[in-house]
């Protein structure tokens, strides 16, 4: 039988554009090798969830157009959050990263593909401690935080999860796995790994309560999640939601949260999603 060699990661990248490409009409989805290269069907299922979570605050409807902005913490060299969210809802988008070669990648993609064309702003986080100080101004009003976080701790344990995913792709052992399979190291890692970056954000997003409806994150390892509710509730968030996903055999989950009362997401709604639907 003809299949794809999913533990090759030129193959892998090569599916990806085609699926972009097919699905999506982008034609131009350029970046180097040694970046992370998301999986499409993934990358979606997460953009098709939280449009979800915004159509059960609207009656059901979700909420399409430009009125909509959406915050990408992490954009990465690939820019598929982003992509995803205009093709599918025509969002506006704003995307992060602390990586300046990343975000020249990512606005690369954005200036040769004329369907994302001004519809998504690049800003680069210049400190890797902080996720929405010095990205989110005062007067800033955002629909929907989205991230998909660094999650690992170390380079060894970037590599032992590298290995892990080629043996069960290929049933073959691999000593040195090449870190390109899983993205350059920086993208991956961080200190403390996914739930001290977690922890960051949900304790920062207090400070912009006002100027966001909803906060999410990808949450990878569901031993993190007693601590994230524990998180959520110490700050006072008003509602906490836990969406399941299921991609192939990976299950991973969406935490998301609000600081807004149910008075005060009525008028959100009122004075910015109106002229929607
Ligand atoms: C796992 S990658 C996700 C990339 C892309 N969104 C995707 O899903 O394929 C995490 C990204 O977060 C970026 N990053 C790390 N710390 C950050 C911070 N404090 N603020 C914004 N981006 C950050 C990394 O450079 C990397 O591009």
């Amino acid at each position: 039988m003809k299949s794809v060699d999913f533990s090759n990661p030129l193959a892998v990248k090569i599916l990806n554009k085609a699926l972009l490409h097919h699905y999506y009409g982008i034609k131009n989805w350029e970046f180097p090798d040694k970046n992370l290269c998301p999986p499409i069907p993934g990358r979606a299922d997460y953009i098709h969830h939280i449009a979800d979570l915004l159509g059960e605050n609207n009656f059901g409807t979700i909420p399409i157009g430009n009125k909509i902005t959406c915050l990408d913490v992490g954009i990465g060299a690939s820019c598929i959050y982003p992509i995803i969210g205009v093709l599918e809802y025509d969002w506006k988008f704003i995307g992060s990263d602390i990586d300046p070669k990343s975000i020249a990648s990512a606005q690369n993609i954005i200036n040769s593909n004329s369907a994302i064309k001004d519809k998504i702003e690049c800003r680069l986080q210049k400190n890797s401690e902080d996720v929405f100080h010095g990205i989110i101004g005062k007067e800033d009003k955002i629909e929907l935080i989205i991230c998909n976080p660094p999650f690992h701790a170390s380079i060894e344990d970037a590599q032992k999860g590298t290995r892990r995913k080629i043996k069960n792709l290929s049933g073959k052992k691999v000593k040195t796995p090449e870190l390109n399979f899983a993205g350059i190291s920086n993208e991956l890692i961080c200190e403390g790994g996914e739930y001290q970056f977690i922890q960051n954000m949900i304790r920062e997003s207090k400070k912009f309560s006002k100027n966001c409806y909803w906060f999410s994150t990808l949450v990878s390892k569901q031993s993190n999640l007693k601590g994230i509710y524990k998180l959520l509730e110490n700050i006072e968030a008003n509602q906490i939601k836990m969406i399941p996903m299921e991609t192939g055999n990976k299950s991973s989950r969406i935490v998301a949260w609000t600081f807004l009362s149910i008075e005060e997401q009525k008028e959100w709604i009122e004075t910015r999603w109106k002229i929607q639907s």
